[in-house]
């Protein structure tokens, strides 16, 4: 009797963690009343935790809701499927958006490259069922970049809206089971303001497996949630930034990533924070930037005063002066594809499929939105792809192996090959160039300007409320 009550114990803590089959990830495509039934299990909560990046590629972390009575922030790490040998992690609390809840936050170190780790949280009601995360190789890998995810707040909608998100986060894990983290260029939600809106962002199982690293987007910043709802590593707090404004950088193996808060004109803040990144990771071999708007983006970011004139002015000097090879962006919910561009001009093209070697400028893609993609008839040179089918999601992955990286945009649905270049790099970064020092000097009025707008920006939506 007790081996039946042990085995339907186990059973019924495997199935509160979702994952029932150790495939590479616990994402199963799900039919709409599978979906449905799993959104339901789950509504009305806001305790999933978010798996999120770690400093590097021997970290990760976990950040979850708990009960201010109940909230004990450790997590159960082991080896083995039945979390024998389990090393405790212990973390902290941090105040939340609602008066009876913490949010647990706790970093796991020292994480073994292609090595399979088994783990349960502390949740109000006792430890978490067992989870799964899968280190890959810590050398070649790749990551996956789905933007705009846009949950919104009406919960009459979010169920359909989170089948979708399941749905494409399924098929670009089916198709890759190699992904090691999950790059996105946020407006994840689209109130900013609805636990809801986080639960149903991670909902889907592979949220348990797949370490994410969020931007935030204009979206996401209408609230105060992603303070409480994300952990990401070296958050960069500045002088001048304010409230959620905030940038952070992550390192995994060869590439050294930095994240913005386009939403943030604050200037200053944001080269700051690059120089520190580049300097703290000379050894870097790829610097990728992640930003919500579309500077050189598709769609309505083109002709958007905002975006062409002071969101450009304010990073793509920064983008250039650090030499980083590719930027990813979103907002517009167009898949889009630059050329080479520096200086406000194609320094190179790069036309689809090719390979190009220690390329002059900088490549920016624009991802799509899971739930609202868009098609816009206004098009600029800067692209050398633009995605122009209606109502089609897709996902991009970037893989880094040896001196190259390549960057594949396939559809959400089929994984059909849309778009793909690749870049050797073959040359160390030279930012200290004279050519750089002199940016670095007209960059000084742009910090100015940047930091003025940003207080005067402020200042109205203060009196504006
Ligand atoms: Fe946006």
């Amino acid at each position: 009797m007790k081996k039946v009550i042990s085995l339907m114990l186990s059973i019924a803590m495997l199935l509160s963690c979702g994952s029932v089959s150790y495939a590479a990830f616990d994402a199963p495509k799900l039919s709409r009343e599978q979906w449905d039934t799993l959104y339901n299990e789950n509504f009305g909560d806001n305790t999933l935790p978010m798996l999120c990046v770690g400093a590097d590629e021997t970290q990760v972390s976990l950040c979850w809701h708990a009960d201010k009575s109940k909230a004990k922030p450790e997590v159960l790490w082991s080896k083995n499927a039945d979390m024998s040998a389990a090393q405790t992690f212990k973390g902290i609390t941090t105040d939340a958006e609602t008066a009876d809840q913490l949010v647990c936050r706790v970093t796991i170190t020292g994480l073994e490259e292609n090595t399979t780790y088994y783990y349960q949280w502390n949740r109000d009601n006792g430890l978490s069922g067992i989870c799964k995360y899968e280190t890959k190789s810590f050398g070649s890998h790749k990551a996956l970049v789905i933007g705009d995810v846009q949950i919104t707040e009406y919960l009459e909608n979010q169920s359909a809206e989170g089948y979708g998100w399941n749905s494409v986060l399924a098929e670009a894990l089916e198709k890759n089971p190699d992904v090691s983290y999950f790059v996105t260029p946020g407006d994840n939600t689209s109130s900013g303001q609805t636990a809801a809106e986080w639960q149903t962002v991670l909902t889907p199982q592979a949220m348990r497996s797949l370490p994410m690293a969020m931007a935030i987007g204009n979206h996401d910043k209408k609230g105060m949630t992603y303070n409480y709802y994300t952990n990401m590593p070296n958050e960069y707090y500045g002088k001048f930034f304010s409230g959620l404004d905030r940038d952070f950088w992550f390192r995994y193996g060869d590439v050294l990533y930095l994240f913005y808060d386009s939403t943030s004109g604050n200037a200053p803040d944001h080269m700051a924070m690059t120089k520190e990144a580049v300097k703290l990771n000379q050894d870097a071999k790829w610097r990728i930037g992640v930003v919500h708007h579309g500077i050189y983006g598709a769609g309505d970011s083109i002709g958007d005063m905002e975006t062409e004139i002071l969101l450009k002015a304010i990073f793509a000097p920064i983008f250039e002066t650090y030499d980083l090879d590719l930027v990813i962006t979103g907002h517009t919910h167009s898949q889009g594809r630059s050329h080479f561009m520096e200086q406000n001009r194609i320094a190179g093209v790069a036309e689809s499929g090719k390979t190009y070697t220690d390329p002059e400028g900088v490549v920016y893609i624009n991802s799509n939105s899971v739930n609202n993609p868009l098609v816009y008839d206004v098009t600029a040179e800067h692209l050398a792809f633009n995605y122009q089918e209606e109502g089609v999601t897709t996902y991009t992955t970037l893989e880094f192996s040896g001196d190259t990286m390549t960057v594949e945009t396939r559809r959400g649905d089929n994984s059909e090959l849309l778009d793909s270049l690749s870049i050797k790099r073959t040359q160390q970064y030279n930012e200290n160039s004279f050519k750089n020092i002199v940016r670095r000097i007209l960059y000084l009025p742009i910090e100015f300007i940047g930091f003025v707008y940003t207080e005067i920006d402020t200042l109205v939506r203060l009196l504006s409320k």
